[in-house]
């Protein structure tokens, strides 16, 4: 059910959870006031709860009385990329902040998102936690429809359109004397060097314990069985996830991301496309993973990786 920036503000601080747009992913969100609200996004989603919120602000004087200590250089990145696609981890004075927003941790996520509708009510509501708006474990929202589909044709969420980025932010945690990723998002580790100086590593989510609780579950994947493929040589038949500019064996049915000589286009139509293979009831699609890793495209890459490692 679409509803207006008044009836989400109303919605918000009567302790509702509401769909929210960003110019990442949609969110669902609830004000950091309301616990039970809170709970509910868990719930709602289905997300353990030791998986923490990011918290959402309009403006960076709004965080800064929850910090603890001083975090060098978040000034740069703030100025730099904020309202944006990126999400700061900070340590927190714990009392402030609910402990289930923070899963328990000393630390919590913040970001300023980019969206004029996101902002709008953010200066009206004040901080609102805001998870990406799926079910835990499967493809992200980048339309209203998404969020309908998930959460069913009553849920109310704010219509914004379609999201610009549709990737969720990259995630950026201050570690052992430099600024770490700690998970790849809309914001190439390319595009921080200008601020920073150098390129932030991206912390592995494989082997090593993840910075980003997220990290440990299932993400992103559609019930469709993805296969990640260099090569369609030995490829006769079946469903392709693949890009628009290239030439694929003329059995198959070809789900175009878009062209990849348009990285961010490309990356964009990532979810609807993941989401269109279960509306299709597709249970096995072959994924065209053969593309240089840089930029935005590494993202595209780990997304690819994570959501074909299924249940
Ligand atoms: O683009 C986005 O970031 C979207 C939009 C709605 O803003 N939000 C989003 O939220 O992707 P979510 O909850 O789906 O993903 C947030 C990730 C989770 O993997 C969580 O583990 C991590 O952020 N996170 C939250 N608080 C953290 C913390 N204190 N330390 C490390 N990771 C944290
Ligand atoms: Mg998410």
């Amino acid at each position: 059910m679409r509803i207006s920036v008044t009836e989400a503000i109303q919605l918000l601080r009567a302790g509702e959870v509401v769909g929210v747009p960003t110019e990442t992913v949609y969110g669902l969100a609830a004000s950091i006031d309301h616990l039970e609200a809170i709970d509910y996004i868990y719930t709602l989603k289905k997300r353990p709860s030791n998986n923490p919120l990011i918290i959402h602000v309009a403006e960076l004087n709004d965080i800064l009385s929850y910090l603890e200590g001083k975090t060098s250089d978040l000034e740069i990145l703030a100025r730099g990329f904020w309202p944006g696609p990126m999400t700061i981890v900070l340590p927190v004075k714990c009392k402030l902040i609910p402990a289930k927003v923070r899963a328990d941790l000393p630390t919590v996520a913040f970001r300023i998102p980019q969206h004029p509708l996101a902002l709008e009510l953010l200066k009206q509501t004040g901080p609102l936690v805001m998870p990406s708006a799926n079910l835990s474990g499967y493809p992200s929202s980048t339309h209203p429809e998404h969020v309908e589909h998930d959460f069913g044709k009553h849920f109310p969420v704010l219509d914004g359109g379609t999201c610009q980025k549709g990737l969720e932010s990259t995630i950026l945690m201050y570690r052992k004397g430099g600024w770490q990723i700690i998970r790849q998002g809309a914001l190439a580790a390319e595009s921080f060097y200008p601020s920073l100086g150098y390129m932030p590593k991206i912390q592995q989510q494989k082997g090593e314990k993840p910075l980003c609780p997220g990290g440990m579950y299932r993400h992103y994947a559609p019930q469709a069985k993805l296969t990640l493929v260099q090569s369609f040589q030995d490829i006769t038949e079946g469903v392709i996830i693949g890009f628009s500019d290239r030439n694929y064996p003329a059995g198959c049915k070809v789900l175009a991301l878009g062209p990849l000589a348009k990285p961010e286009f490309v990356v964009s139509n990532l979810y609807a496309i993941l989401r269109q293979l279960d509306q299709e009831k597709h249970r096995q699609a072959y994924v065209d993973v053969n593309f240089l890793k840089s930029g935005i495209l590494a993202t595209l890459s780990e997304r690819l990786h994570r959501a074909s490692e299924g249940a």
